[in-house]
């Protein structure tokens, strides 16, 4: 790839300490990365996130819910400053707060999200936990396209860790997150690069994309 590739311009939404958001402004500022962070944007005015993201340089803004009389009004909110950017795919990166049908389906195949379990095992919250008490050997993260059913859209990357005895939500939580802060550049690379391309639901690899694909599995 050359240096001149054209970079997609990428938001990154945020609700929290956006560990995921510094992984992705940091791989995209390799001259080759097919994406360039040009925008945070966070529900809650405190998150420290925002905070991380002008740090490295990145404008970021907060688009407070609370102020907004419904959803809808505060997704126009959102959508307002995505359009000012020039935004052309959006990253959710503990993102907490529930989007409209509507600006789903405005983003389709646009929008990314990743969620800490090897879906469609453990859709929704806590996780880790009910990993745990489920009894499963693996565990893991997972990078889909979002669609209007929570975490529930195709399914572009998974990486893999193992579950070990002793183990407590804590202790597997940090266990994914090393790979969640791998992974989710690689998967944005493959979506920006036309790597992975979104065909009847769910998302192909390029011929040559396919041992990147395979080589996130990390155990
Ligand atoms: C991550 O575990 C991610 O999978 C989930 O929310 C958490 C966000 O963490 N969606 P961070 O804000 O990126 O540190």
């Amino acid at each position: 790839m050359s240096a001149h590739v054209t970079k997609k311009r990428v938001a990154i939404l945020i609700s929290g300490r956006g560990s995921n958001m510094v992984s992705l402004i940091e791989a995209a500022r390799a001259p080759d990365y097919p994406a360039e962070i040009v925008l945070v944007l966070s529900n809650r005015p405190d998150a420290a996130g925002l905070t991380r993201a002008r740090e490295a340089g990145i404008p970021a803004r907060a688009v407070d819910h609370k102020v907004y009389p419904n959803r809808t009004a505060f997704d126009a909110a959102l959508q307002k400053e995505l359009d000012a950017a020039g935004i052309e795919l959006i990253v959710l990166a503990g993102f907490m707060r529930i989007l409209t049908d509507a600006f789903v389906e405005a983003w389709a195949g646009r929008m990314i999200n990743i969620h800490p379990s090897l879906l469609p095992l453990f859709k929704g919250t806590h996780t880790h936990e009910r990993a745990i008490t489920a009894g499963v050997r693996l565990h893991g993260c997972t990078v889909h396209y979002v669609v209007p059913e929570l975490d529930a859209g195709p399914i572009v990357a998974q990486a893999a860790v193992p579950v070990l005895p002793g183990d407590d939500a804590d202790a597997l939580a940090a266990r994914v997150i090393v790979q969640e802060h791998r992974l989710y550049p690689a998967a944005l690379a493959l979506i920006a690069g036309g790597g992975a391309v979104l065909e009847g639901g769910r998302v192909r690899l390029g011929e040559a994309e396919r041992d990147a694909g395979a080589a996130l599995l990390s155990l």
